[in-house]
């Protein structure tokens, strides 16, 4: 066969996941599919005000006020999405190059893409058996002279122990930055996520739980922070300087949420709360229809907290199934519940081999200075999180799914356990 494409590096390097629509199951007959997304019944008012004002209104101040008021915190800038929301609160830290991120090991690349890009070394610490969540005693375990900051990633909708993690930060002198990116409006302790670190940041890209298109938003109650994180992802890091004008201080770069993207933010915002409670409910009814087939058990939501519901998920007792958990995901998504599958790339460490390779070819900033001794990322230096998701079969969840759809899925996924039974 002849080759298509030039050398085999830049065949590697095309892209071959997508996101977004493309990327998600269709509606069926049977089950609705996360799209089309329910916009807020004011998207096009506020989006006819953009075009009407010539792009001269205040969409984006509308937007980062409400959201602000929502989370009762006083400062919020809109950025393009929650990676570049972190990329502000790095880029306003004067952390050293080689300085250690600690990170939840089961999130997203945009978790870790801020820190890269300042020469921060992150560093996964493993999570609470069971769950997708960093484990606090990990972190305590985890820290070094070098740890500057703590990423807890509230995965799935669910928040981290927060008291726990804060308490850590307050004896270490920690910076804690809460990624929300898929759990807004989901509690701890009657608390909103968000609203407990010193940084909080969203995303409302089109299939997060707030899709208003491309979009995120990073919060923060300390006044000094938050201009810092302004000048470098709003103004490119440029301040005035009187009789000269702007002057660069710092690297930037010009991040602002766009008004249209504000727009439908603003107006799904208006509706997201209806929406969570409509998620919670359906997520509930089938977490008691799970807890009665044998062999697999719901994604614990403690007491404490409420789950926002991006994505729903269960364990899989594999000793229970004559079946691998690859099998008995693709015959859930077979019987009806498109998309459904397991998720290993959420394994951080796994899931960054160019890290990898950097750490063990001391590349920048892995030399000795700036790090101060060795890393390497590998999948089973987390194994609590390795085995989770060895477990875990999951899909998107959505406000669209009524009792009866929830019925259908609880059929397909008893049906699938009682074929495999061993
Ligand atoms: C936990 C987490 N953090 C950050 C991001 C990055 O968000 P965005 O796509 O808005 O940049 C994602 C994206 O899926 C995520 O799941």
């Amino acid at each position: 066969m002849t080759e298509r494409t030039g050398n085999k590096a830049g065949r590697e390097e095309l892209p071959d996941s997508s996101f977004g629509a493309a990327a998600m199951a269709p509606s069926t007959e049977e089950l609705p599919g996360v799209y089309p997304r329910e916009m807020g019944p004011n998207s096009m008012h506020y989006l006819q005000e953009v075009v009407d004002s010539g792009l001269a209104s205040d969409m984006v101040g509308r937007f980062t006020t409400y959201l602000a008021a929502m989370h009762d915190l006083p400062y919020c800038i809109g950025t393009t999405g929650c990676t570049q929301a972190i990329m502000a609160a790095m880029m306003a830290f004067d952390f050293e190059h080689g300085d250690e991120i600690i990170v939840s090991p089961i999130s997203d690349y945009g978790s870790i893409a801020g820190a890269l890009f300042e020469n921060y070394i992150p560093v996964f610490v493993d999570t609470l058996p069971g769950t997708a969540l960093i484990d606090p005693a990990a972190i305590e375990a985890g820290i070094t002279d070098r740890t500057r900051a703590i990423i807890a990633v509230h995965k799935l909708g669910l928040p981290c122990d927060m008291d726990a993690i804060m308490a850590i930060a307050e004896r270490h002198n920690l910076i804690v930055i809460e990624d929300v990116c898929q759990a807004i409006l989901a509690t701890y302790k009657g608390r909103l996520a968000g609203t407990m670190g010193h940084v909080a940041c969203f995303s409302f890209d089109s299939e997060k739980t707030c899709g208003g298109d491309v979009g995120g938003a990073v919060l923060t109650r300390d006044e000094a922070l938050h201009g810092k994180m302004a000048n470098r992802v709003i103004a490119r890091g440029a301040v005035q300087r009187p009789g000269f004008g702007r002057e660069y201080s710092h690297r930037g770069f010009a991040l602002q949420i766009p008004q249209c993207s504000a727009a439908t933010t603003l107006a799904n915002l208006e509706i997201l709360p209806r929406q969570i409670e409509a998620r919670q409910r359906s997520a509930q009814m089938l977490d008691e229809r799970i807890t009665q087939i044998p062999g697999l058990a719901p994604y614990i939501v403690p007491e404490d907290r409420t789950h926002s519901y991006w994505m729903y998920g269960f364990l899989v007792d594999p000793e229970q199934f004559a079946c691998t958990i690859d099998e008995f995901a693709t015959q859930v998504a077979a019987g009806g519940i498109q998309g459904t599958g397991v998720a290993r790339y959420y394994l951080m460490p796994a899931g960054v081999p160019f890290l990898d390779r950097m750490a063990s070819t001391k590349a920048y900033p892995y030399c000795q200075p700036p790090a101060s001794h060795e890393y390497r990322y590998r999948g089973d230096s987390v194994p609590h999180a390795q085995d989770f998701l060895e477990r875990w079969v999951r899909w998107f969840w959505t406000e669209k799914y009524t009792d009866e759809h929830v019925e259908l899925m609880a059929a397909i996924i008893r049906d699938v356990a009682n074929r495999n039974r061993r």
